[in-house]
């Protein structure tokens, strides 16, 4: 896809009011403590530093540069969740998936008429706004190959989302409901913000 097909399909006025209710929120949200491993891992992460030419492979070599590194605020973001939300998957004994979709949020009677726990789990699980939103198209190209990427170059991304997941489903004792997924996934929307931070620093 072009450079200028991208901007008509990309409104920046957008994307900075979401940027700076981000950095505003970095300022006002306090940090929950977890264990050293997590702050060790997220450290490494946030004090990284990719260069022009990792940040324009994240963005599938379609975009350049400054291009790049800007759509890459939201490529870093959209696939470090990929990655949290297979391994939350994992912790709860389903099958793991990497693919990111477009989607729309069930309705509330879809939710309650889930036959299985893993079905009440595929409809509640977190959906983002660029899932959500019909711009973006870009997106769904890019996913794969930022998962693979940041796989190899922060492989510390997925070890904190199964050390964090996995702790927080053995508090549930093996048992895992309906309600059990509501609260797996409130954890996993408290991780994640933790990532996102590590990771917006990266951009
Ligand atoms: C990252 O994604 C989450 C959930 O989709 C969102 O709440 C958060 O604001 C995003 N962060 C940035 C920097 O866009």
């Amino acid at each position: 896809m072009s450079t200028t097909l991208f901007l008509c399909l990309f409104s920046t006025t957008y994307f900075y009011t979401e940027i700076s209710a981000f950095v505003h929120s970095l300022e006002t949200t306090p940090i929950p403590s977890t264990s050293p491993f997590i702050n060790i891992e997220l450290d490494k992460i946030s004090n990284a530093f990719l260069t022009t030419e990792e940040h324009e492979r994240l963005a599938g070599k379609v975009f350049k540069h400054r291009m790049a590194e800007f759509i890459n605020r939201i490529v870093l973001n959209e696939t470090q969740t990929i990655i949290g939300l297979s391994e939350l998957r994992s912790a709860l004994g389903f099958a793991p998936s990497e693919v990111w979709k477009k989607r729309q949020p069930p309705s509330e009677e879809e939710v309650d008429a889930a036959p299985t726990v893993e079905a009440y789990y595929m409809l509640k699980e977190p959906i983002s706004k660029h899932q959500r939103s019909n711009q973006d198209e870009f997106l769904p190209e890019l996913i794969p190959l930022a998962v693979t990427f940041l796989d190899e170059r922060f492989p510390g991304i997925r070890k904190v989302y199964r050390r964090y997941l996995e702790e927080k489903f053995r508090s549930l004792g093996g048992k895992i409901d309906k309600k059990g997924v509501d609260y797996m996934i409130y954890e996993f929307a408290r991780i994640q913000t933790r990532v996102g931070h590590a990771t917006f620093l990266l951009t």
